[in-house]
């Protein structure tokens, strides 16, 4: 029995064809890159602003546009939606608004590390020699360069220590963003990779798998924008971890990244007109951190003059 069909769910803005072009195209034309990456002394050339336009039209968008049913009953390559008993008895547990903070952490690491086993199935292997107690032996190693994980700031931290005690080989990148409440691009404030940009950007980056983690797939907007930075390092071998996702998320990563895997524990019904996967799980970051300010109690004009105070006038 699905969870979703036991809850009495009213309230669900079915936001899915009419908003998938504004997502989409919106996530794109993220602005603000990180500038400070580009430092003479790397001799880095990554444009200041390095968003795309969306060359696809919204007639064809709204076409290609995948329904919850298509995407649970013929799924397109790109998308796994893991079923496992734990898994969903996790999830169930981290769903619930009993379950307190450190255990919600803990089950999201547990999940996390679940589906990076699948997510990480592909990795290529080469034969190491070894000797065991007993006699020499060949086994496998992980082939080629370390992993990178890129956590999503602030609720794909949350993530992070499970994927890694099962991709222990790899290295961390960090991106943060939020949404301009105005414009509603995401701005990015923070996204720094690894070490050696130079050969980052122009070297082997390209043969280094990226997972890209974030408990919610919600709209899509982060996702799609926090990929389209990774490919502006060079990544392309790309893929995006969530514990939840809904349809207009996963469609948005499709369309804008058609490339790109997609692993989640669920696909649940849609969002509600505050932006909540429902029934999700709550505000997960709120719910990994303990805090507990929400957005009607948040100082708009204060932080738009202290937007414009750094960066300038912030056109609406
Ligand atoms: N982000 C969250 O933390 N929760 C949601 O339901 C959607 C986005």
């Amino acid at each position: 029995m699905e969870v979703n069909e036991v809850l009495q769910i009213t309230d669900v803005l079915d936001t899915n064809i009419e908003h998938a072009y504004d997502t989409v195209a919106r996530a794109l034309q993220a602005t603000d890159w990180p500038r400070f990456l580009i430092t003479e002394k790397e001799e880095i050339r990554i444009p200041k602003k390095a968003g795309r336009v969306l060359d696809v039209s919204r007639e064809e968008i709204q076409a290609r546009y995948l329904s919850r049913e298509q995407l649970l009953n013929d799924p397109p390559a790109g998308f796994h939606l893991i079923h496992h008993p734990m898994i969903n008895h996790k999830l169930t547990l981290a769903r619930s608004r009993e379950t307190g903070e450190a255990e919600f952490e803990r089950l999201i690491n547990e999940i996390s590390l679940a589906l990076s086993v699948y997510a990480t199935e592909d990795l290529e292997e080469e034969p190491v020699q070894i000797a065991t107690p007993i006699c020499g032996a060949v086994g496998t190693q992980i082939a080629g360069m370390k992993p990178t994980i890129v956590p999503i700031w602030r609720a794909g931290e949350g993530m992070k220590p499970g994927i890694r005690s099962w991709l222990t080989n790899s290295r961390v990148g960090n991106v943060g963003l939020y949404r301009n409440h105005k414009t509603l691009l995401p701005i990015i404030y923070y996204a720094k990779m690894l070490r050696g940009l130079k050969k980052i950007a122009y070297g082997d980056v390209k043969k280094r798998a990226a997972y890209v983690c974030d408990p919610m797939l919600a709209t899509g907007v982060s996702a799609v924008a926090t990929i389209e930075i990774l490919k502006s390092f060079g990544y392309r071998k790309i893929k995006f971890i969530s514990i939840l996702s809904v349809p207009q998320g996963v469609n948005a990563i499709l369309m804008a990244h058609p490339d790109i895997e997609i692993y989640t524990a669920a696909l649940d019904v849609g969002l509600d007109e505050r932006g909540y996967i429902v029934p999700g799980l709550g505000d997960a970051g709120k719910r990994l951190n303990g805090t507990d300010w929400d957005d009607e109690e948040f100082d708009w004009e204060e932080w738009d003059a202290l937007v414009e105070y750094v960066d300038g006038p912030v056109e609406s």
